[in-house]
């Protein structure tokens, strides 16, 4: 089973991610980090580089590579559901790791590595997209205290 793990900047995909993939056997892919190393850049550099459509059309051909994996934990960039026909390609269990916006200012409050937010508060990034990560998910779990928000996975995988 392939798992994607999707949520906002700052939401704990890749470190919840990480322990979700040790709890149940699973490879453990940080989609930026795969993305990164492809492009041999940070991410804040693809963009100022290249632009978000670029990075963007990136993610896509990710995702279809992914669809190769098997037994793995993805956690995906907070933007990947900004491209609805993403959806069909992230075949396989979609959680959406959901955090408090005032909890996600707070983690986020001195991230420079996030080109988005130079332009743009969290507060109107999340109001966006919410509809969204409700349309690409199978299950919502609020990830506050990481471990309770694994046990939940976990029963709801079983
Ligand atoms: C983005 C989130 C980032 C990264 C890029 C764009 C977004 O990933 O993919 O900066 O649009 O929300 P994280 O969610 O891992 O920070």
């Amino acid at each position: 089973m392939r798992i994607y793990l999707i949520g906002m900047m700052g939401s704990g995909k890749s470190t919840l991610g990480k322990e979700l993939s040790k709890r149940l056997g699973y490879k453990f892919i940080d989609m930026d980090c795969y993305i990164e190393e492809k492009c041999c850049k940070f991410i804040d550099e693809i963009f100022r580089d290249y632009g978000e459509e670029w990075f963007r059309a990136f993610e896509t051909n990710t995702l279809q590579e992914f669809k190769k994996m098997d037994d793995v934990v993805i956690a995906t960039g907070g933007g990947v559901i900004k491209n609805k026909k993403h959806k069909k390609l992230m075949d396989g269990k979609c959680i959406y790791l959901s955090v408090p916006v005032e909890i996600l200012e707070e983690r986020l409050a001195f991230d420079d590595t996030r080109p988005l937010l130079k332009k743009r508060s969290v507060r109107s990034i999340l109001e966006e997209r919410i509809p969204l990560y409700k349309y690409f998910s199978d299950l919502t779990v609020e990830n506050i205290d990481m471990n309770q928000a694994i046990d939940k996975i976990m029963e709801a995988l079983k």
